[in-house]
């Protein structure tokens, strides 16, 4: 008999760290449902033709590009410090990161001009290197692949360059913040080289197209409010971004209901206006998904 090949879209996630359970929740918001993954390299879905394969945030790039996995989910830091040409179907939100100059406290890093002549820790050498040659300075780089930050406690650099996320590692290491060269979030990423099947050219449409509707819902909520007739105009006018809402007339006369989406970061400036112009019985409800 003639053996079935396995058509399932591969996915590469990163196997534990700051991406892992952000992915598996945007998977799962999407319909994708696996379980029982801590232990395994491959798990296939239940609930959608995808197999996740679970590796090293830095070897994804390289995987993606060479097929091994058809998609991955990585930090566009890594994409950046591996030069490897991954073409990025869509930017997630999530996994926001700075990769930024620290130093001790007895050693001033008020510029960039401050790096001159001083010795480097870090994971990005190829990032930091083009920092520095594109600043014009000279300064020697020690490449480390973790824990770069005790190196100026151990007298191996002056300074390190490394991600910054919530900040807790470089205050943990009394390093200060200096300033950011590379900004990064989690991206969607797919191979610039290898042509796919269209079998998994049409599954992974339908995977970014549930991704988006994902992110949309993300970034709105659904705006539900009793307003006086004769306000409604002036509310319509303040919040442009009410745009056609549903209006609906209610057994008090002077009232209407106002149902619309509206974006998430408008909210509290729009609450107040809303208040203000006498809005009541103010529902916001997150959104679950948004289709477009
Ligand atoms: C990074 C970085 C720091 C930490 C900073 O490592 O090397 O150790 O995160 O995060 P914070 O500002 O929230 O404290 P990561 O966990 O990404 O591991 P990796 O660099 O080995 O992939
Ligand atoms: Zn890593």
């Amino acid at each position: 008999m003639e053996q079935k090949v396995n058509e399932n879209i591969r996915l590469a996630v990163q196997k534990k760290g700051r991406l892992t359970d952000k992915c598996l929740d945007l998977l799962k918001l999407c319909g994708i449902e696996i379980e029982n993954y801590s232990e395994r390299l491959v798990v296939s879905s239940r609930t959608f033709p995808l197999d996740i394969l679970f590796l090293r945030d830095d070897d994804i790039p390289e995987y993606v590009q060479d097929g091994v996995a058809d998609i991955g989910i990585v930090g566009e830091n890594v994409i950046e410090e591996k030069n490897i040409s991954v073409g990025i179907l869509e930017k997630l939100g999530f996994g926001k990161c700075k990769i930024m100059m620290a130093n001790p406290e007895h050693i001033p890093l008020n510029s960039p001009l401050d790096l001159e002549g001083r010795t480097i820790a870090t994971s990005y050498p190829r990032i930091l290197k083009n920092y520095l040659n594109s600043e014009g300075l000279s300064a020697k780089i020690i490449e480390l692949s973790g824990s770069v930050e005790i190196a100026p406690a151990l007298g191996v650099a002056d300074v390190i360059c490394d991600i910054v996320s919530t900040g807790n590692t470089l205050m943990m290491n009394k390093l200060r913040k200096g300033f950011s060269i590379f900004e990064s979030e989690a991206v969607l990423v797919k191979s610039a080289n290898k042509e796919l099947s269209m079998e998994k050219i049409i599954l992974i449409d339908d995977l970014v197209r549930r991704i988006r509707s994902v992110l949309n819902a993300r970034r709105s909520r659904y705006l539900m409010m009793n307003v006086p007739k004769v306000s409604l105009e002036r509310i319509m006018e303040l919040i442009p971004s009410l745009r056609s809402p549903t209006i609906v007339p209610l057994a008090d006369e002077e009232l209407v209901a106002v149902h619309a989406v509206i974006p998430s970061d408008f909210i509290w400036n729009t609450i107040s206006i809303l208040k203000s112009e006498g809005a009541s019985g103010i529902l916001l409800l997150p959104i679950e998904n948004m289709i477009s």
